[in-house]
């Protein structure tokens, strides 16, 4: 691989869906304790890359590797065990469960036929789950059904549930979406704070510039599936062609 000190490193990935090519040989390498976002207007590839790389779809060519072992096309259980968590652009919780139950379910692993030996489990992993709780700012929600959480509070939960595996590196495909300017924020500012407390390496696509410039300590742009411009906030919000591809767009919060 090409970057020895790399965490994580996508080397020359493209994916191809009929005659769209979503993801054009994309390379990048990721540090230890970096925060990077992924950005790029709609359909540029953020959603294609995040499951291309976590194994739900294999990719066209290109290959994959986190701490200098080549991973791709590995699915997500496998990924979770060697220390790759992710949360979705869809919130992927189980909704008719408590929360508590939600996080026991990912404490046990995520297989549903876990689910059999479940009367004997409510009391599993107590310890764990109020600890987890505590980590995300859901303390005192362990009870409520998680589908009746609102929906800040389910990407809450959903980044707990990812915690729960003890990723070293934490993949997130839009985790404030659907949220309010200022919930999106202090969303942002707990994964900013999470990872510097657990020593964890995130990589994170989103929408908001005021979030991606809030926490991202390096940025990839990708447009039509390639890479456009990577570096950090302040280099690439002053590329002219990224400027180009958000127009109209807000590229930087005021400041
Ligand atoms: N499962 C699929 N089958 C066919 N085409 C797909 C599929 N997933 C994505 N695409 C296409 O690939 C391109 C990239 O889409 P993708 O969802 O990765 O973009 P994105 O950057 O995540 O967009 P958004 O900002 O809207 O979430 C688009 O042209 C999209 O229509
Ligand atoms: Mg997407």
């Amino acid at each position: 691989m090409a970057n020895a000190d790399a965490l994580f490193h996508v080397d020359g990935l493209s994916k191809q869906f009929g005659g769209v090519q979503a993801l054009a040989n994309v390379t990048m390498s990721v540090a230890p304790g970096e925060l990077r976002a992924v950005i790029g207007p709609n359909g540029a590839g953020k959603s294609t890359f995040f499951n291309t790389i976590t194994g739900l779809f294999p990719p066209t060519s290109g290959n994959v590797f986190f701490q200098g072992e080549r991973i791709t096309g590995q699915p997500p259980h496998a990924l979770a065990r060697i220390g790759i968590g992710r949360t979705f652009q869809i919130t992927s919780i189980f909704r008719e469960l408590t929360v508590r139950e939600n996080l026991q379910v990912a404490l046990t692993g995520r297989e549903r036929r876990s689910w059999s030996i479940w009367p004997k489990a409510r009391t599993m992993n107590m310890p764990r789950v109020r600890e987890l709780l505590a980590l995300v700012g859901l303390t005192d929600t362990g009870t409520r059904i998680a589908g009746t959480l609102s929906h800040g509070d389910q990407k809450r939960l959903e980044l707990a549930i990812a915690l729960a595996g003890q990723p070293r590196l934490l993949l997130l495909d839009e985790p404030t979406a659907g949220m309010a300017a200022q919930e999106r924020l202090a969303s942002i500012h707990l994964v900013g704070s999470l990872a510097r407390e657990l020593g964890l390496t995130v990589i994170f696509t989103e929408h908001d510039m005021a979030v991606v410039f809030a926490v991202a300590t390096v940025i990839t742009v990708l447009h039509q599936g390639a890479v456009l411009a990577e570096g950090i906030p302040a280099a690439v919000r002053a590329m002219p062609a990224v400027q180009q591809v958000y127009l109209g767009e807000a590229v930087a919060p005021v400041e």
